[in-house]
């Protein structure tokens, strides 16, 4: 695990009075204010088109608030440029719904991407791509390139890139979408693990099976706006 994103407090995300738009006209996100501890695992629900999507774009800062305050472990995002950014971006794993992989390497090659950026040893990366494949059952698929792969398997393959280098925070989108209950009890597993190990984990999902009886807090959002926060078991 990479040392945490700061000491001193228990909230990792912060949102106050967020919103987002795009031209022309489009309100993606309006006014939504949320607090995520340290270590929570949390859920965004919501119909499409609601703004998960765009809510986990904002806390990666691969978009910018139209207007409101983001921080990450205490630190205002919208103010960090140059190394600062990039330090606090590879502290966080993002698993995207449009997988962003690079289609013409190996899955191998893809989860070992994060990894060989911060250096690690060659041999640990080896045996942390060769353990998640193995628990993400794609074992056989190593030296496969991705874009061989079915929508499920890339699914796997994202999520393992994004969790490969132990980041302090995991944003997950979708990531059980196109799983069926077996895999998606594998990969809920392997999330359930990072979240033990320390890691805080947003998720953004359609998928009740994922949310229904957990006891982790899950949001709604509508239309962009913050519908409601309560605990999946008592939904
Ligand atoms: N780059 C963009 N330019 C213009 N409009 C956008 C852009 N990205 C998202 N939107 C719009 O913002 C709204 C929220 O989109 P978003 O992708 O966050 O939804 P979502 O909840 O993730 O939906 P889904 O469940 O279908 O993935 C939608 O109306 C969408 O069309
Ligand atoms: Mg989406």
């Amino acid at each position: 695990m990479n040392k945490p994103l700061h000491d001193n407090t228990a909230t990792m995300i912060e949102m106050i009075k967020v919103s987002k738009g795009y031209p022309p006209d489009v309100v993606a996100l309006k006014d939504v204010s949320v607090s995520i501890d340290s270590g929570e695992m949390f859920f965004i629900i919501g119909m499409s088109g609601a703004g998960k999507t765009t809510l986990l774009k904002l806390l990666c800062s691969m978009e910018l608030p139209s207007t409101g305050l983001i921080e990450i472990g205490g630190q205002a995002i919208h103010t960090l440029k140059g190394f600062k950014l990039a330090r606090l971006r590879q502290k966080i794993g993002v698993a995207y719904q449009d997988f962003k992989l690079l289609t013409d390497r190996t899955a191998a090659e893809n989860i070992a991407i994060s990894m060989e950026v911060s250096y690690k040893k060659p041999q640990i990366i080896k045996n942390r791509v060769r353990n998640l494949l193995e628990q993400l059952d794609l074992a056989d698929k190593h030296d496969t390139i991705t874009g061989e792969l079915s929508r499920g398997e890339q699914q796997r393959i994202t999520l393992a890139r994004a969790i490969a280098n132990s980041p302090t925070m995991i944003l997950v989108d979708e990531p059980t979408g196109n799983l069926d209950a077996t895999t998606t009890e594998r990969v809920m597993r392997l999330l359930t693990n990072c979240n033990k190990a320390g890691a805080t984990i947003v998720i953004a999902t359609h998928d009740q099976s994922i949310y229904r009886h957990t006891s982790h807090r899950v949001m709604e959002l509508r239309k962009g706006q913050l519908h409601s926060v309560a605990r999946g078991t008592s939904r």
